[in-house]
């Protein structure tokens, strides 16, 4: 496999990244010889210019951009064009060469220039100066402000502990109640693995890891299972899977089996995303995958007409009663009360929670 990799490797990415170096080379030069005044501020115009070049998506954009940049400013001054937009130019094509060699961007495309790599590895520090440098403070660092950016704007959800995160999470009184309802089901029932489905920040798979049970976090936002990441990290606990999923039909059999399942405020995304006849079936799919409970709760009458739940009639503890009945053969379901939610506009309601415990 790996020879085969090698095999792909692309020599055009040296030409790319050897020309890209040279004309930088070259163009300093220039500016240095023909009007070394200019020096500076050629500089200053490069580097914004090439950081723009690494980050624009196609190099046809790149060229379209600069053309048109270039094709304006000679048309009203011709004089700064060669001063100025030269170092402009050159900094988009420098960057955007330099883009198109990274290994990472062109998944599948060969793999890195050699000379990328051998200047990756002539700048490597040597171990004793590696030494110096704090890596879990660094890497502490960069995890709060990408989290920082994935609460950005909805804020926290769940009262996760072990985040640290200033304020109330929104659901933090229906989350800590819904646990308070569960645990004993847990506990009575020997529950010995779990699967949390839609886990958001992973508040109950981390209550299910404290008592013990690992738990499998299964959550499709990459916000939200980069947070849920960070928790477990944080918290310590070495019982818990995070799952970058997104449960569907097609994805149901990567659904581990568990001991207790939990289906918690997340069908009416299946619905939503599914319609509610192969939502249904993901929900029979998911008893066939519980060995003992599965605890469920989901958006009712609250819910917008744009998640196509059905009129819940004659109302909505009755409706999903009978939708729990119809899915979970040889289950019995318990109502564990009504929790605290809020509907797509922020205004608070409640739902009903239940369990369904296998063969009893
Ligand atoms: C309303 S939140 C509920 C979170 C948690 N289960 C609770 O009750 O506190 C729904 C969560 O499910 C996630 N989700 C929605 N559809 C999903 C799917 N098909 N597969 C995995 N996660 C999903 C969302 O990203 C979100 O984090």
């Amino acid at each position: 496999m790996e020879g085969k990799r090698n095999a792909r490797l692309d020599p055009r990415a040296d030409v790319v990244v050897f020309g890209a170096v040279a004309f930088v080379v070259v163009f300093g030069l220039l500016i240095e010889h023909e009007a070394p005044d200019s020096y500076p501020i050629a500089f200053v115009l490069w580097v914004p210019a090439f950081a723009a070049g690494l980050l624009v998506k196609r190099l046809s954009l790149v060229l379209l951009g600069a053309l048109a940049f270039l094709t304006f400013a000679a048309l009203s001054d011709p004089e700064p064009a060669g001063e100025d937009l030269i170092p402009v130019m050159l900094g988009l094509l420098t960057g955007a060469a330099l883009r198109l060699t990274r290994p990472q961007l062109r998944a599948g495309h060969g793999q890195a220039s050699r000379l990328v790599v051998r200047a990756q590895q002539a700048v490597a520090l040597p171990p004793p100066l590696r030494r110096l440098i704090d890596r879990p403070a660094i890497d502490a660092a960069i995890d709060l402000a990408r989290l920082r950016l994935d609460l950005f704007p909805h804020g926290l959800y769940q009262p996760v502990a072990s985040l640290p995160v200033t304020g109330t999470a929104k659901r933090a009184d229906g989350c800590r109640s819904r646990w308070e309802a569960m645990r004993p089901f847990v506990i009575e029932h020997r529950v010995r693995t779990a699967v949390d489905v839609g886990a958001n920040a992973g508040y109950f798979s981390l209550e299910l890891a404290a008592l013990g049970v690992p738990t499998t976090a299964i959550e499709c936002d990459p916000a939200l299972y980069r947070t849920a990441l960070l928790a477990v990290r944080r918290s310590e606990l070495d019982n818990v899977a995070v799952m970058a999923l997104e449960l569907r039909p097609d994805a149901m059999e990567l659904l581990p089996p568990a001991d207790a399942m939990l289906c918690l405020s997340v069908w009416h995304h299946l619905v939503r995303s599914n319609g509610l006849d192969a939502a249904t079936a993901m929900l029979r799919d998911i008893w066939a995958r519980t060995g003992k409970v599965l605890f469920f709760d989901t958006g009712e009458a609250e819910m917008p007409a744009s998640f196509g739940l059905p009129a819940m009639v004659p109302d909505a503890r009755a409706w999903l009663t009978g939708l729990l009945r119809g899915c979970c053969e040889g289950g019995e379901v318990r109502l564990l009360g009504l929790h605290d939610a809020f509907d797509a506009a922020g205004r608070s309601c409640r739902r009903h929670l239940f369990a369904v415990v296998r063969g009893v």
